[in-house]
């Protein structure tokens, strides 16, 4: 890996407390042709150099892929370099081994992949035939992403955006179990379309999102929340730690045990799913594989059952270049390059 330039959006999108589709697109347009100059003088090349350009086709925000792919477009027409097409969510889960191979580790196969970020929690099993990748999607969410209900709940606790870190943060200094949310099941009944997928295996994290919401309503929250929504604002730059001496033990213990129901859920079903599907190691992979909880969790039940669980590094994490890249290489050596006609792919899957 030679560069690896981020330009993040939080701050843009932080006062909505989400991502606004149109600054999005607007952040893209002005901000590739900057990152793409930095990523080359950082790695040193000249884009002489290059194999081939890899780009992401989808799944995100239509505005946003765009911009993305008719530059990428441009660029491989005008250096008459190969153009790769890349699926975001194959791209997380390379980000995985791509971390493995700086190790100089490799990944027994099959492995069962959780991509958890914020706008997917899926489960495939990966598996590598003859140089070329090839997933099955063996779980999902029927509502919420997880990382979507981390925003959510720290938005309703009056937290910061992304709301993930605040969360991972806070959630060091309350109880647990202090709130006992229960296990989270899927009924099979209203889902019955997506049969390629065993109840078992799909999550749901909207009905917790609404189990928060009713505690902070019988136990009165509001008022404490109204306050640390008003301070925080008031702060430049607020951090996780600036939110400490604004909650409760009552804010903190809800915190924790918010956490850990997500946690524990995502722990469940992914080992369920890789002893159903034999798999011989876990990979975890997305913005939400960042938190320390969910990391201690899985590393445990992983020592305990002696399969391995491979985590990319914090800054592989979250979304980045380098990762698209790397799911584009075995694509190159394959040939599977893409042709004019590529577009955008809002929603895109994959498996
Ligand atoms: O993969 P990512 O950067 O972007 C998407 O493709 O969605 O993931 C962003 C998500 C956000 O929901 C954010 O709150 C969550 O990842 N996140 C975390 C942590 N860091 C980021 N969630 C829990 N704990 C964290 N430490
Ligand atoms: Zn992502």
């Amino acid at each position: 890996m030679l560069s690896n330039v981020i330009a993040s959006q939080v701050r843009t999108h932080a006062p909505y407390g989400g991502v606004v589709p149109e600054l999005a697109s607007r952040e893209h347009l002005q901000n590739i042709v900057p990152v793409v100059r930095a990523a080359m003088e950082e790695a040193g090349s000249t884009f002489a150099d290059l194999d081939a350009i890899a780009v992401t086709e989808g799944p995100g925000l239509a505005g946003a892929l765009l911009v993305g792919v008719m530059y990428a477009k441009g660029l491989a027409f005008a250096l008459n370099k190969p153009l790769i097409a890349v699926n975001h969510l194959e791209g997380h889960i390379h980000a995985v081994l791509l971390e493995a191979k700086k190790q100089e580790q490799s990944l027994a196969l099959p492995t069962l992949a959780l991509v958890v970020s914020g706008g997917h929690t899926h489960l495939y099993v990966a598996e590598q035939t003859r140089g070329t990748w090839h997933y099955k999607n063996i779980g999902k969410t029927v509502d919420d992403a997880a990382g979507e209900a981390f925003d959510k709940v720290a938005k309703l606790l009056g937290l910061g955006y992304p709301g993930g870190p605040w969360i991972d943060w806070l959630a060091q200094h309350g109880d647990p179990r202090a709130v006992p949310f229960g296990p989270i099941t899927v009924k099979q009944k209203p889902y019955r379309a997506q049969q390629k997928q065993s109840p078992r295996l799909l999550f749901s994290f909207s009905g917790l999102k609404t189990a928060v919401l009713r505690y902070v309503q019988t136990h009165e929250m509001g008022p404490r929340i109204a306050v640390r929504r008003l301070a925080l604002a008031d702060m430049h730059d607020a951090k996780p730690s600036d939110a400490l001496p604004l909650c409760d033990t009552e804010t903190l213990n809800l915190i924790a045990s918010f956490q850990r129901a997500v946690v524990d859920d995502l722990v469940r079903k992914t080992f369920a799913a890789a002893e159903t599907f034999h798999t011989a190691s876990i990979v975890v992979s997305g913005g939400v594989a960042a938190n320390r909880e969910l990391r201690r969790h899985f590393l445990a039940e992983g020592r305990s059952r002696a399969l391995p669980v491979i985590f990319p590094s914090l800054e592989l994490s979250t979304d980045n270049a380098a990762m698209i890249a790397a799911a584009a290489w075995p694509k190159f050596v394959a040939g599977d390059v893409a042709t004019e006609i590529l577009t955008a792919e809002p929603s895109l899957s994959l498996g």
